[in-house]
């Protein structure tokens, strides 16, 4: 295990006030997460030393830069137990799942057919799915919760087993309850009752806390963004199984530069070599470089450890948070890995926007809205939450300078 302590000089900017007197405490990791020094330094160094575009030039920094792309894809795609070629680098998550529905969607899908998704998904794994089907006469099915915490699998199995079914999406790891979905389990249940249908895995918040490996979830398609691992914002990534990607189910959905094999006046044809084919146009070549380097700066602390580390935390706010007077956790309670990266509460008489305002006046960042997921809010009936989220560099001592910031709401609101 490691000393999170140690891990956190690997972060300059956490070493400030947040307000005179106030050091900074950052516990808005899910929102997106710190750059260690090693990820800044690798972007700079490759913006004063090697920077060209790649694939187009003979020249030594072309060459040098090209070099660099396929690396750092080699090294990410290798962090999710992914094949290079699976791997196509988006902007971030959200541009990953609007590639599945325009690269895949569009081809695959017509009236009649149903998509399934859950009351848990961030806004991005849900508006994509509406709009698809409004441009293709499908119908979204949206699975509900059990004990406002868990998905519920009876109604899972039974969106499952409807007929033409055909893409299956959920959330890895919930960015506002924190639960650990069971992907095996509902993998298999797609398996079982809906046989040839497609399944997408958003692994956003589960990718910066827990070993994932790509083949053994056995799903078709996996997104996920860097800056939520310790990455620069601007790149993310869509995992497509190879034979899939390789398939004419999966088609360009970017086109123009980079991506072609030969262009006439009026049609063209795209190139054979997957990484050309679905990366159109000049690629963040900076950007890569730093989430190939994020990914060893995983590596190194050991992601069953980093998983360690982040249930530890989340075990101790779930604990230290339950005694403050008037506070409910939403999410499961947590027990063997069923939870990870967030504790969100609701104050039953300080609203969720007031509660982070002071909250940051004592120096601790955290985050109150509804985080993306309105329809889960609403199905529970909470107008907004307040969310405390972890990565590597968070500390105990983080969570009990969150729970200490709550005597100052308690004196504002006279409690
Ligand atoms: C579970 C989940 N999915 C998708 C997203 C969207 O990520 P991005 O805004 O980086 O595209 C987020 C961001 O918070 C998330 O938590």
């Amino acid at each position: 295990m490691f000393d999170p302590q140690q891990v956190k000089k690997h972060f300059p900017i956490l070493d400030q006030e947040a307000h005179p007197g106030k050091p900074l405490v950052y516990l808005d990791s899910a929102a997106t997460s710190q750059k260690p020094k090693s990820v800044i330094e690798a972007m700079n160094h490759y913006y004063l030393t090697d920077n060209a575009n790649v694939h187009r030039g003979v020249h030594v920094l072309s060459d040098r830069a090209s070099e660099l792309w396929e690396t750092s894809k080699g090294k990410v795609a290798q962090f999710i137990g992914a094949q290079k070629d699976e791997l196509i680098f988006t902007r971030n998550t959200t541009e990953a799942i609007n590639g599945i529905a325009y690269g895949w969607g569009e081809h695959n899908l017509q009236k009649g057919d149903v998509i399934v998704s859950t009351i848990m998904e961030h806004h991005a794994n849900l508006v994509v799915w509406q709009e698809l089907c409004k441009r293709t006469g499908a119908k979204l099915l949206v699975v509900g919760l059990q004990d406002e915490a868990e998905i519920n699998l009876a109604e899972f199995e039974k969106a499952v087993r409807q007929p033409n079914v055909k893409l299956v999406a959920f959330v890895h790891v919930s960015n506002t309850l924190g639960t650990v979905n069971p992907v095996k389990e509902l993998v298999s249940l797609v398996r079982k009752h809906a046989k040839g249908a497609r399944i997408v895995l958003d692994a956003a918040q589960s990718v910066p806390h827990m070993p994932v490996d790509f083949h053994q979830l056995d799903v078709d398609f996996l997104v996920f963004g860097g800056h939520k691992m310790l990455g620069p914002m601007g790149i993310g990534g869509l995992v497509v199984r190879l034979n899939l990607l390789k398939s004419s189910e999966m088609q360009p959905w970017l086109f123009g530069g980079g991506m072609i094999q030969a262009v006439q006046a009026q049609t063209a044809t795209y190139s054979d070599d997957l990484s050309e084919r679905f990366t159109a146009g000049t690629p963040d070549v900076a950007s890569a470089l730093g989430l190939a380097e994020a990914c060893k700066f995983l590596d190194n602390l050991g992601m069953e450890n980093v998983m360690k580390h982040d249930f530890e935390l989340v075990k101790y706010a779930f604990m230290q948070l339950s005694r403050i007077k008037g506070l409910k956790i939403i999410g499961p309670k947590p027990k063997n890995y069923n939870r990870l990266g967030s504790v969100a509460f609701i104050h039953d008489s300080v609203h969720a926007h007031d509660l982070a305002q002071i909250i940051d006046s004592e120096g601790v960042a955290v985050r109150s809205g509804h985080h993306c997921t309105m329809p889960l809010h609403q199905a529970c009936g909470w107008q907004a939450t307040t969310r405390a989220s972890f990565n590597v560099y968070s500390t105990k001592t983080d969570i009990d300078a969150l729970v200490k910031a709550f005597d100052r709401v308690n004196q504002i609101f006279g409690l």
